[in-house]
């Protein structure tokens, strides 16, 4: 029997490639779509992919609807929208995975600095941060996932193997561009095609990106130490992709690319690139797979750690998905072995 899942916020970015994907994985059957200005409408009418697939109609996000159809919910809303919801629907019994920002953050006090008041506290401190690569354990158990932000996904894995072996000093400077779907559905002027289409701009730098202590905060767990990060976001023109650049001061004088290949030997969707070849987010698009490469400027005593992914898969919905497979004991790949399509 399949798994009934319920996807909230399905006409936005994200939950449409949690439909593309759920709908492909074969233990779960996507029992309910829902969202907020969209309700009413039929899936297929919002994203016309879906002509012919799904005859399902979105619907208001009321919790005690979507816990009588649903096991497992995926809460794809804004930040602050969804943390209420998951409260309701983890008082139900019901295992959740927000892809909000919502219970990324450990601390509340940060999570008030960033974001304001926390609409859950008390349940804040049960959720399990949703990067398999460094939470696997955890998250087998988890009632409440907080799926990690797409930048702090690519940021850490380009260089936690390096920090967890003392290989590479602090202050980090993650350099990272993003693809425009990073922003979400709604258009807005940064994202219209003429100012976004062909130019490269850096934006929310210098510490003022809400990713900057989310990726502090993992960062930090792994070096056991406090760990501050230099963050410039830029967006590209391009509508998926990240890809990151993490620099600081080298503190050995090789063994780093060795040092990724034994930390990620045995992780399904990381890809430790030979030497010589870079990440490209080209080569990513729409799998759950990260590239990963370290070079050593060796001139500056620099080291430079890469990573390339998907905002919407591994950055969002397809990591999503890796967490409901470690939860459910099903393969973790399951669902989820479509390479990119190329060209
Ligand atoms: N885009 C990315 O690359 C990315 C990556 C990682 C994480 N995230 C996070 O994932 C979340 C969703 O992002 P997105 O890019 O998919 O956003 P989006 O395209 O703007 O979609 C937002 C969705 O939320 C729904 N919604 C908003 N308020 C609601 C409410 N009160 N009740 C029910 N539904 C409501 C909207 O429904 P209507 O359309 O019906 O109004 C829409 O389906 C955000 O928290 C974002 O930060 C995004």
């Amino acid at each position: 029997v399949s798994l009934p899942v319920a996807i909230v916020g399905a006409s936005g970015y994200t939950g449409a490639e949690l439909f593309r994907l759920l709908h492909a994985h074969p233990e779960v059957e996507i029992a309910g779509v829902h969202g907020k200005s969209s309700a009413g409408k039929r899936l297929a009418e919002v994203y016309p992919q879906l002509a012919g697939v799904s005859e399902l109609v979105l619907e208001v996000a009321d919790p005690e609807a979507i816990a009588r159809r649903a096991e497992v919910v995926f809460s794809a809303l804004p930040h602050g929208e969804s943390a209420a919801l998951c409260e309701a629907l983890v008082a139900r019994g019901r295992r959740v995975l927000d892809l909000s920002a919502d219970f990324r953050l450990r601390d509340l006090e940060a999570h008030r600095a960033w974001y304001g008041e926390h609409h859950a506290p008390a349940l804040a401190a049960r959720a399990v941060y949703g990067l398999p690569e460094l939470h696997r354990r955890e998250l087998r158990e988890a009632a409440l996932v907080a799926v990690p932000g797409c930048y702090p996904t690519a940021a850490v894995l380009a260089v936690a193997p390096l920090l967890e072996a003392g290989l590479i000093a602090t202050p980090l400077v993650v350099d990272a561009k993003s693809g425009v779907s990073g922003a979400g559905r709604s258009p807005s002027l940064a994202t219209h095609f003429p100012e976004a289409g062909e130019g490269i701009r850096p934006y929310k730098i210098a510490g003022a990106h809400r990713h900057t202590p989310e990726i502090e905060q993992e960062l930090e767990r792994l070096a056991g130490a406090p760990v501050r990060v230099s963050f410039t976001p830029h967006l590209v023109p391009m509508s998926r992709g990240i890809l990151a650049c993490v620099y600081g001061a080298a503190r050995a004088g090789g063994g780093f690319h060795e040092c990724l290949v034994a930390r990620w030997r045995d992780e399904p969707f990381v890809s430790v690139l030979p030497p010589g070849t870079l990440p490209d987010t080209s080569f990513v698009r729409g799998s759950n797979r990260v590239h990963v490469a370290v070079a050593h400027d060796a001139r500056t005593g620099t080291l430079v750690a890469m990573s390339a992914l998907d905002n919407l898969v591994k950055g969002a919905s397809g990591q999503a998905v890796q967490c409901l497979n470690l939860m459910m004991g099903w393969p973790e790949t399951t669902g989820l072995r479509a390479i990119a399509p190329f060209p």
